[in-house]
């Protein structure tokens, strides 16, 4: 069992991931555009191996589908069992390894893979441990091995206070109903003291949760309607859930930089069909690493 994880309250996580959805997790949109390359690199090699950082059902579908050879290394196994249950397609080439993110070669050995895929696993990583991280990514992988990735990300110019929230609530109740709708509105409070701070690059959800309370307050509006209109998720805001975890995000511009020792940016996907998509982005590596 790995040591130490940067947000481990995500050991509790597996109870709500079903009643989430994207941005927050894989679009179908998302999962076609990768699936789109890996069906090219198939059609040249017959043998792919593929990792999986986590247990994200959307992706072990598409796998499944595509009979891929295929290993996850996720550090909780209480998520991967969640995770079962929503999966329509089970893959027989299918395996679990119980490992830390960042000692991918010392538990999987080097040059293994022909592809990692994973839904912003980045993210659950403190901004500091992120030059590991990649190193042990370019290790595993094949020479010329590729990386698929959703990130999720800050790099859009909206933004707002939480006057300027809680006057729009006021404004457009039912557009609140809305989980992506209220995902958007939150994210935009990203230059509110404390709610992402530069020292980790990271979004405090719970900063977010304190705002809301706090200024609730004042505006005589109760726990149980934030909890049920303005916060992320219905049934957390005491952060049963969602807690004091972090999302490590730092701006695009930071990562890409970041990544290039190890990767080129082959691909970059944009979804535009909804404002809650501009806090995602696909994106597929590839790496640096010639033999
Ligand atoms: C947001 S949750 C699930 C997200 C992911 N999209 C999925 O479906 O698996 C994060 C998951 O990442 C795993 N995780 C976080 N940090 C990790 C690390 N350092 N090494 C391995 N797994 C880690 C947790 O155990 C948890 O299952």
């Amino acid at each position: 069992m790995a040591k130490k994880l940067y947000n481990s309250l995500w050991f509790q996580f597996w109870k709500i991931w079903n009643k989430i959805g994207p941005p927050w997790r894989p679009s179908v949109k998302e999962i076609k555009w990768w699936e789109k390359k890996i069906v090219e690199l198939n059609k040249s090699n017959k043998n792919l191996k593929a990792l999986v950082l986590g247990s994200t059902p959307e992706i072990r579908d598409m796998l499944a589908k595509n009979k891929i050879d295929t290993t996850l290394l996720d550090a909780n196994q209480s998520m991967y069992e969640a995770m079962n249950k929503l999966i329509k397609k089970k893959n027989n080439r299918e395996k679990l390894v119980v490992g830390n993110w960042l000692e991918m070669e010392k538990v999987l050995g080097e040059n293994r893979f022909d592809f990692v895929i994973g839904d912003a696993p980045h993210c659950n990583l403190a901004y500091k441990t992120w030059p590991r991280f990649f190193d042990g990514l370019y290790n595993v992988l094949k020479p010329g091995g590729y990386f698929m990735v959703g990130s999720i990300t800050l790099e859009f110019n909206e933004r707002q206070t939480i006057e300027d929230l809680f006057n729009k609530y006021k404004r457009k109740k039912k557009y609140f109903k809305n989980f992506k709708n209220r995902l958007w509105e939150l994210y935009q409070l990203a230059d509110e003291k404390g709610v992402w701070t530069n020292e980790v690059r990271g979004f405090s959800y719970e900063a977010v949760r304190k705002l809301l309370k706090r200024e609730g307050a004042k505006r005589k509006i109760g726990l149980k309607e934030l909890d049920e209109n303005l916060w992320f998720l219905s049934g957390d805001i005491n952060g049963e859930a969602l807690g004091n975890y972090v999302e490590v995000m730092p701006t695009l511009e930071e990562q890409i930089n970041l990544q290039s020792k190890w990767f080129y940016l082959d691909e970059l996907y944009l979804i535009l069909d909804h404002s809650a998509f501009k806090i995602r982005r696909a994106m597929i590596l590839k790496s640096k690493r010639l033999k």
